[in-house]
Parts: structure tokens; C-alpha cells; sequence
């Protein structure tokens, strides 16, 4: 690993401040329904509980884990289901939570696939947001925070798997 170390860029107060705004606007907008979260591993498990304590309206949840087909993880916007979710999703109103949505690739391919199974609904949630860095279009519906294109670790986030239990949002800093 390179000679590197974290500066802090978002509190965990912060963090979790706004999660919990983002638990509360869940909870007004699917007032009088069940929401079905669906969380994609492994970066999007830390903001998945987190925000899931915070929602007030019946949630249920599932996992799934994909990778990118090829060693180039950037330029390939296929992606290879690793696990597939336990349940089906048509018919349920579904929020996809994500850690970070950085070219929009791995998202645009995720979201068409999800589509295909028929749920009554389909929204996205990411704790962190890259614009600048977007190549497709993914409608974000709900967002932490956006923040510059610098590489960032905690809550959930890795570099090479290392860092993702950081409580606060750090950016990586090469010496
Ligand atoms: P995409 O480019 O939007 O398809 O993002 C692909 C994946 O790259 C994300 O789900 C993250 O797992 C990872 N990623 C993108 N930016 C960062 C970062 O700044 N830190 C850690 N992982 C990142
Ligand atoms: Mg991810």
C-alpha cells in the first residue's frame, strides 16, 4: 500500500445528523406504505442500518454484491451479480441504498436490472454523491452529501477494504 494518510472531510456528527433527516423524509414520503430496502454490499451496509433505525414506516431489507466484469472496474458499466437478492421485489416499493455514486455506471446497469423485476416502485439512495465525476444519467432521489471528486473512506467506504469502519467520511491523501 502507498505511503498515505486520512484527512477528516465529514464528521460523524454530521453524518449522522444527516441520516437521520434522510430517515425522516423516507418516512413522510412512504407514509401509509412499506418501504424495501435494498442495500448493495459491502460499502452500503454501514449507511443501510443506520438509516433503516431511522425510518418509521414497516422496512424490510436485502443484499447483493456485484462486481464488474474485466479488471477495469471504471470504463466497464457491466456489472456481475456476486449475490443475488434473497427475494423478489415485484410489486414492492423499493429504495436502493448505496454508498456512493461516483461515474454512475455500476447504478444505471443496477437500476435497469432492478426495473425488469416489476417493483411498484424504484428510488435511490446514496450517503455520498460525485456529480462531477457522472458519465450516465442516474436520477439520485435521495443524498447525503455531495462532495468534490477525491478518494474517500469510512462508513462503509474502502480503500483496498481497509477503513470501511471509520465513523465519519475521510478523504485519502497521498504523502
Ligand atoms: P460508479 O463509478 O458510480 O459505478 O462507482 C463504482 C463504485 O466505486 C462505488 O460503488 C464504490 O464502491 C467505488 N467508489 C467510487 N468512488 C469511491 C471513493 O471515493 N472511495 C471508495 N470507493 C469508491
Ligand atoms: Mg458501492
Amino acid at each position: 500500500m502507498e505511503a498515505h494518510h486520512i484527512e477528516g472531510l465529514i464528521s460523524e456528527e454530521e453524518v449522522d445528523k444527516r441520516i437521520k433527516a434522510i430517515g425522516e423524509q423516507i418516512s413522510r414520503d412512504y407514509e401509509g406504505k412499506e418501504v424495501h430496502l435494498i442495500c448493495v454490499l459491502k460499502g452500503g451496509s454501514f449507511f443501510l442500518c443506520e438509516l433503516a433505525k431511522r425510518i418509521t414506516v414497516p422496512v424490510s431489507l436485502d443484499f447483493m454484491s456485484v462486481s464488474s466484469y474485466g479488471g477495469d472496474t471504471k470504463s466497464s458499466g457491466v456489472v456481475k451479480i456476486v449475490k443475488d437478492l434473497d427475494e423478489p421485489i415485484a410489486g414492492k416499493d423499493v429504495i436502493i441504498v448505496e454508498d456512493i455514486v461516483d461515474s454512475g455506471r455500476t447504478l444505471s446497469y443496477l437500476l435497469s436490472m432492478m426495473r425488469d423485476r416489476k417493483p411498484a416502485s424504484l428510488r435511490l439512495c446514496t450517503l455520498l454523491d460525485k456529480p462531477s465525476r457522472r458519465v450516465t444519467d442516474v436520477k439520485v432521489d435521495y443524498t447525503g452529501f455531495e462532495i468534490p471528486d477525491e478518494f474517500v473512506v469510512g462508513y462503509g467506504l474502502d480503500y483496498d477494504q481497509k477503513y470501511r469502519n471509520l465513523p465519519y467520511i475521510g478523504v485519502v491523501k497521498f504523502d
